[in-house]
């Protein structure tokens, strides 16, 4: 097989994207019902480096020569990473990302019924302009936005209707769905707003997807009884890689690594059969030794440094109050009473950090108490602290 895949690499080759055989057959079944008028709604869930994206990008592999596939990553839209997601801009990203794979299927009548459409319904546009022959239309007013998101909305259908003779359907991927929090007060308007075109598109599949607890509000405003999709998108979680299925890939890679029964243990331990963890892992440790159980403890606290790079990162962006609130969890979970004792502070002033925090996926909320999601973090935390004395608070 090719070498373990990195970390920033969701786009696997054949060889190096293991398993995963149950997801790939379910989410199949589901999505080749678009073909017959019948398209899902998906919400696939699941914890961080699970593998979610990796899957959505190989169901797409799989496709995308039938399919219509069009993958809108809303971590990488420039809209988000500004700081300025809005339901205009979600509506840009979506309507850049139809363009896109549009174009690159070869759809390439799409810009005549484009600007045709542009023209019937009377627009008020300012500019036309024009991206590889593809109209893009600027607004100025606020009271085109509307109509500008109703057209995008109904885009994806129209397009099936008017290609059917090329394509069986279309596949709408949403990845990080998670990020949409941002849009604050405007979140379930927008949601109650998809849905109601979602609902009519007989040929347009969606699948949401999102590292999320299954406790994460989002949930309940996409799905719960009250949610704008009441229940009616099919929730699949992503589980982490069993056992038997972990020590399967470890044997597939082609690093020969070696562990004897404790060291597998501690080596499923320290990385709960997490892909993301197992990769990182497992290019860490020495190829062609029996590592037992101790070697892997030891090996594991050297390489945290690199398993939570990731909340290196992250935690480098809190402020000094929501550090504190990380720290103070490491023990052990706690009520909210708890830790505004630990910070001294009033428990009505950890609102706004305790949200965030949450908003974030590094804390969850489960039976009245707080608690740190991922150990992961923890450990990276109290490493720093044993090897410097001090946790890695922000140098003021
Ligand atoms: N089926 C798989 N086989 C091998 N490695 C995988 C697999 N799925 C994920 N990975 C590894 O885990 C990393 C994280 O996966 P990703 O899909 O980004 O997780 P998520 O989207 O759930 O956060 C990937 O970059 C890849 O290295
Ligand atoms: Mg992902």
């Amino acid at each position: 097989m090719d070498e373990i895949a990195s970390i920033t690499d969701t786009n696997l080759t054949e060889t190096q994207f293991f398993n995963r055989r149950d997801e790939i057959n379910i989410l199949s079944n589901l999505l080749i019902s678009t073909e017959f008028n019948s398209a899902p709604t998906i919400l696939l869930t699941g914890i961080r480096g699970v593998g979610k994206t990796a899957l959505i990008k190989k169901i797409r592999n799989k496709f995308e020569r039938e399919y219509l596939v069009v993958d809108i990553d809303l971590s990488r839209s420039s809209a988000y990473q500004q700081k300025n997601l809005t339901r205009a801009s979600m509506i840009k990203i979506i309507y850049d990302s139809i363009i896109r794979s549009s174009k690159e299927f070869g759809l390439k009548t799409i810009s005549n019924q484009i600007e045709k459409y542009f023209k019937t319904k009377n627009f008020k546009i300012d500019k036309l302009l024009s991206y590889e022959h593809i109209p893009i239309p600027i607004f100025e007013s606020e009271d085109n936005y509307e109509r500008l998101a109703e057209f995008v909305m109904e885009l994806p259908q129209k397009i099936y209707e008017d290609n059917n003779d090329k394509i069986k359907g279309v596949f709408i991927f949403i990845d990080e769905i998670q990020l949409i929090k941002d849009l604050g007060d405007e979140l379930n308007g927008f949601l109650w707003y998809m849905r109601s075109f979602i609902q009519t598109q007989k040929n347009v599949a969606y699948i949401f997807c999102g590292s999320m607890s299954l406790k994460d509000s989002l949930i309940n405003d996409l799905n719960g009884n009250k949610g704008a999709f009441g229940g009616r998108m099919l929730t699949i979680e992503v589980q982490p890689f069993s056992k038997k299925t972990t020590e399967n890939y470890i044997k597939s890679m082609r690093r020969n690594i070696q562990l004897d029964h404790g060291g597998f243990e501690r080596f499923y331990k320290c990385t709960r059969g997490i892909p993301y963890y197992i990769n990182i892992f497992a290019k860490y440790l020495p190829e062609n030794l029996t590592l037992s159980e101790n070697n892997i403890s030891e090996l594991f606290k050297d390489s945290i440094d690199y398993l939570a790079i990731h909340f290196v990162y992250m935690w480098s962006k809190l402020t000094f109050q929501e550090q504190k609130i990380i720290i103070s969890l490491l023990e052990n979970p706690k009520k909210r009473i708890e830790v505004a004792n630990s910070l001294k502070v009033t428990s009505g002033s950890l609102n706004r950090p305790l949200n965030r925090l949450l908003d974030y996926d590094l804390i969850e909320y489960a039976n009245d108490k707080y608690q740190i999601t991922d150990p992961i973090f923890g450990y990276w935390l109290k490493n720093s602290y044993e090897k410097n004395g001090i946790y890695p608070f922000r140098s003021i």
